[in-house]
């Protein structure tokens, strides 16, 4: 099918062009630990990644990421910080919230006695939304749930020719639901991660560099762009022809 075809061409593009940043390093089980002690770990050095993701560019943030897991390697040890070392630790990153959330989170987790193992449970937790509970659960735990970002949407909405704003929250629905339905069941965490790196990347919001794209055989958008000279590729996911 089609969205065999995508997944197999995203994740091949993916294992060639995957940046090794420091949290995917550790997504590898670390050496001697049990199995739920691994994914916990997982999911910790996933949590506190994708929570500096969001607003800081991945330069910036591979230095602040190595301090922290240096100071804080587990979520017993961040659950023990106070604020003030973590807002310090989080200077220069901007948007304290997150720092909050993290801490917040560290001490709601210790405080049940374990850590949440599914994107469901994940959500329990305070200033975890669907975005870093699909993010931690698909990468870390292999769950096969989706992750739905701006680039995601930007990828979804040009390769299936939405023309829907999705500043609706009808239309982040859909996206997840589609996103949900072709996201990689073996291989779900590279799946949404290959998604967002292609949206960050060649799938950009202006001069999208299809010519390089791996699943541009299958883009709606492109499709149209190449027979009607009047609609341009460029224009998604704003403008799109009914
Ligand atoms: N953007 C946010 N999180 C990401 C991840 N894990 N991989 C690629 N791009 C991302």
């Amino acid at each position: 099918t089609a969205a065999a075809a995508v997944r197999a061409e995203l994740l091949r593009w993916y294992d060639a062009n995957r940046r090794d940043l420091p949290w995917r390093r550790a997504t590898e089980p670390p050496a001697g630990c049990g199995r739920g002690r691994g994914e916990e770990q997982r999911a910790y050095a996933v949590w506190v990644s994708e929570v500096m993701l969001q607003q800081t560019r991945v330069p910036v943030l591979v230095d602040y990421y190595s301090r922290w897991m240096a100071r804080w390697p587990t979520v017993d040890s961040l659950a023990a910080a106070t604020q003030e070392e973590v807002n310090e630790m989080w200077a220069g990153l901007g948007y304290y919230r997150r720092a909050r959330f993290l801490l917040e989170g560290a001490k709601q987790i210790v405080e049940k006695g374990k850590f949440p193992l599914t994107a469901s449970a994940l959500r329990e937790v305070r200033g975890i939304g669907d975005y870093t509970a699909g993010a931690i659960a698909s990468i870390a735990f292999n769950e096969v749930v989706p992750v739905v970002d701006g680039n995601v949407v930007r990828v979804i909405s040009r390769l299936y020719a939405i023309p829907d704003n999705p500043k609706e929250s009808s239309t982040v629905k859909r996206f997840w639901q589609l996103t949900g339905e072709l996201v990689d069941p073996s291989r779900p965490g590279d799946f949404n991660q290959a998604m967002m790196e292609l949206g960050a990347t060649l799938c950009s919001k202006t001069k999208p560099g299809c010519s390089q794209c791996p699943v541009s055989s299958h883009c709606q958008a492109l499709a149209l762009s190449n027979q009607n000279a009047s609609v341009k590729v460029t224009d998604y996911p704003r403008v799109v022809p009914k």
